[in-house]
């Protein structure tokens, strides 16, 4: 699938980035640590991945509290208050449930009462397909605003036992608000791809419609547990990135030349290095954090643009690549051309962020008052409750 929102003149709408924030927990997980209890050192991880240190949740942080601080912390750069969203979109690998999805559960702990709310499942491209589906709506005038998370908690589905992948990932949270301007800008491109032929290169079994035990080739996998065959999930990263970049960039009308930055997916320095010796370009103007959070899958390039914000590496005008890569397989790139955006830290922006952090509090109460509410009702029942059928 392929989208070309930029061509110059068009009167249409198009979809800016007007917040972005990002959370990692607390916890670091450093190379050194994994040695203490898997057969591996800090010197064979960093030399073969870039990384040197990961973030662990704890179990109090879910993907969902994640992707809430990395939500209100975009919320926070923007003049928009919560019912003011029109749609949240969180890619994740690592849901809360099935269902009901993480962006519901998130709909509610921000209060945006006025927003459709769904998860996106392109494990570590989710973002850049997130991205797509919210500027598609924006440009089709359908929506104004939304709200686009990636969030993983990669901890909890890791075989610790496998040092092949388990080195590899972290968690962490990072999240865009999209709304519509009308000066020409923003999402310009997009180009999402597919090659499920790929499918057992690496997955997350879980519970579904395949019956796990049966299911040709999967039969020792372990259930909630990831795999992944990291040699071939290499040479194909290296491949698609820099043919993913090169269409996204022609689709927009744009060349190679002036892109000024590029948000690849974070999975190992060696893929972004082969990938900009494959485009011609500088290895500087590749974004990474990987030697810090390791593979955050669908949460690295939020997460990435955010930091490179906050390092103002970014400047209004320039055009950004985010590319993505993944489970599916999935791969995908997206081009943004940057706007004029600045954040909001004027009187009237600090009072709507005391609205916000209100309208939190007030969620939290509530529904606090609605469990102790269900509990009540259910130990009344227990106790004077109506009698089971059988019982006469
Ligand atoms: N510590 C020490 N030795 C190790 C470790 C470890 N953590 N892991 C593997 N080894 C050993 C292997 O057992 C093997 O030993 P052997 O030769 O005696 O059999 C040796 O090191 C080489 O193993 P390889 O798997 O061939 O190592 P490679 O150089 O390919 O690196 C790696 C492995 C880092 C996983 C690499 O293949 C890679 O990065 N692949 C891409 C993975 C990726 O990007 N995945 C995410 C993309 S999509 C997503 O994010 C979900």
């Amino acid at each position: 699938m392929t989208n070309s929102f930029g061509a110059p003149g068009s009167d249409r709408r198009y979809a800016h980035i007007v917040g972005w924030g990002m959370y990692v927990p607390e916890k670091v997980l450093t190379n050194d640590d994994l040695a203490a209890f898997m057969e591996t050192s800090d010197e064979w991880i960093s030399s073969r991945t870039g990384i040197r240190e990961r973030r662990i949740a704890s179990d109090r942080e879910t993907s969902a509290v994640l992707g809430l601080k990395a939500a209100q912390q975009a919320l926070q750069v923007t003049d928009i208050l919560p019912p003011d969203i029109d749609l949240i979109i969180v890619a994740t690998s690592t849901p809360e449930n099935i269902f009901p999805s993480t962006a519901s559960i998130i709909q509610h702990w921000l209060g945006a009462t006025n927003a459709g709310a769904f998860d996106l499942s392109a494990a570590c491209t989710g973002f850049v397909y997130g991205m797509d589906m919210a500027a598609q709506a924006i440009r089709s005038g359908s929506i104004n605003t939304a709200l686009v998370i990636g969030t993983e908690t990669m901890s909890r589905v890791l075989d610790w036992r496998d040092r092949g992948t388990s080195i590899l990932f972290g968690d962490g949270a990072g999240a865009v608000i999209l709304q519509t301007r009308a000066e020409r800008g923003g999402v310009l491109s997009s180009v999402l791809r597919s090659d499920g032929a790929g499918f057992d290169m690496l997955g997350l079994p879980t519970r579904g419609s395949t019956e796990i035990r049966s299911a040709d080739g999967l039969a020792d996998r372990q259930l909630h547990k990831m795999y992944m065959a990291g040699g071939e999930v290499f040479k194909f990263a290296t491949r698609v990135i820099g043919e993913s970049v090169r269409q996204a960039v022609a689709k927009a009308g744009i060349k190679l030349e002036d892109v000024n930055v590029i948000i690849p997916h974070q999975a190992n320095q060696r893929i972004i290095q082969a990938a900009a010796r494959g485009l011609g370009l500088d290895a500087d103007m590749f974004i990474s954090n990987l030697e810090r959070y390791g593979n955050t899958s669908a949460a690295s390039i939020p997460i990435a643009l955010a930091e490179a914000l906050q390092n103002e590496r970014i400047h209004p005008g320039d055009h950004i690549v985010l590319v993505g890569f993944g489970g599916g397989l999935a791969w995908g790139s997206v081009v943004v051309k940057w706007g004029l955006v600045q954040p909001d830290d004027s009187t009237a922006g600090k009072i709507r962020e005391q609205r916000r952090r209100a309208g939190y509090a007030i969620v939290r109460i509530r529904t606090r008052l609605r469990q102790w509410l269900r509990r009540i009702s259910e130990t009344l029942n227990a106790l004077f409750g109506a009698q089971h059928p059988d019982d006469h």
